[in-house]
């Protein structure tokens, strides 16, 4: 290249981050990204395998997802104008913070918690105030109290968004309604319930969107529906905010083949239960097969689960199950979980193999 001026710089606050990467290693059992460990049924490959036929290729998808949309209201009992559907329920944030955040504006969350509820917003400009979960990793309403209050010091309209995610990832503790009803009912700005693993939880924060406007739930269909591969999230809300959310979408941003997929999917509604009772059965075991090892293990309401191996650094543990074909999530960067590591729930064989490998960390400790 002959020109050796150097390139401009990106804005500061991205200049300083770094993108968001979990490894994807090539090792036999993984289990750190919370992916659903069985495949889609075989009847959902046919039916889309077939419906790519009828697919216009060579026209523009359906700018608004008007058929999955309504598909979604269905499943949750609501009007399509409460729908708006995304690549993944991270875009859906990153719509909701294009348009509810930005300079100026801050969003609340409660550490630990998903890392993308604070980079989102990092990366559209909106200032991030942090609160921090109890002992138990709840949030408590003392601590709402305050981190609210703190955010409306220079303007009451502040903060435009607070984050909860129920089940809580990575800590698979779920939020009581009494809580969520709190902030809903302080919060001067919009509520993003993230519930990217609802069906594993007793009840939905849906259950109090007619009596709350400011109610956001996040679903996505990466988790318990098996398709993480797919990229489709979706947000139940107002539809005031799912037309804030169409202003700042690009055109045509779900393609044709995604949005039958999605509507498809929606037709094996048991099949996708049936899956989260198998993993809930094997959380269970696992939980029980930690807790026989003396690994400490935060009680998950979730595909997921926090343990901490007494005396042994996350890192540390995290490489001698790599060393086995074995890969979980090592949580060193998260500065309030010392040591934990988060092991997704995967089937009866990868569990029991993950099991083993642990034995011979444990070994060496
Ligand atoms: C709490 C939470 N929200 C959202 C996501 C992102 O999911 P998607 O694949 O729909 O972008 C994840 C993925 O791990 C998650 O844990």
């Amino acid at each position: 290249v002959s020109d050796e001026r150097p390139l401009i710089a990106p804005r500061d606050e991205v200049a300083s981050m770094e993108g968001y990467f979990s490894p994807q290693l090539d090792v036999s059992v993984r289990l750190n990204a919370n992916e659903a460990p069985e495949p889609p049924p075989p009847g959902f490959v046919a039916a889309l395998a077939s419906e790519i036929n009828d697919v216009a290729l060579n026209r523009y998808p359906d700018r608004v997802a008007v058929e999955l949309r309504r598909a979604i209201g269905e499943l949750h009992c609501v009007d399509v104008d409460h729908v708006y559907a995304a690549n993944g329920s991270n875009e859906v944030i990153q719509s909701l913070l294009l348009a509810y955040g930005g300079p100026g504006r801050t969003a609340v969350v409660f550490e630990p918690t998903y890392a993308l509820h604070s980079h989102i917003p990092r990366i559209t400009g909106t200032a991030v105030l942090a609160g921090e979960r109890d002992k138990d990793y709840l949030v408590s309403p003392e601590e709402v109290d305050r981190v609210l209050a703190e955010a409306a010091r220079t303007d009451p309209n502040e903060p435009a968004v607070v984050f909860l995610c129920s089940p809580n990832n990575p800590t698979g503790r779920v939020e009581s309604f009494d809580l969520i009803e709190h902030v809903l009912e302080l919060a001067p700005g919009l509520v993003i319930v993230d519930e990217a693993y609802g069906q594993f939880a007793p009840r939905s924060a849906l259950e109090l969107s007619s009596a709350h406007r400011n109610l956001v739930v996040v679903r996505t269909f990466s988790k318990t529906w098996s398709l993480a591969a797919l990229r489709l999230g979706y947000a139940i809300a107002d539809p005031e905010v799912v037309d804030a959310l169409f202003s700042v979408s690009l055109p045509y941003h779900l393609d044709a083949l995604k949005q039958a997929a999605g509507r498809i999917a929606l037709g094996y509604v048991d099949d996708m239960h049936d899956r989260v009772r198998r993993l809930v059965a094997e959380r269970e075991r696992l939980i029980t097969e930690l807790g026989a090892r003396f690994v400490d293990v935060v009680p998950s309401q979730a595909n997921y689960i926090l343990f901490r191996v007494p005396g042994r650094g996350a890192h540390d543990v995290w490489e001698t199950l790599v060393g086995q074909s074995v890969i979980v999530r090592d949580l060193s960067t998260f500065a309030d979980l010392d040591d934990f590591l988060r092991v997704t729930v995967g089937t009866a064989s990868e569990n029991d193999l993950f099991l083993a490998a642990l034995d011979v960390v444990l070994a060496e400790s």
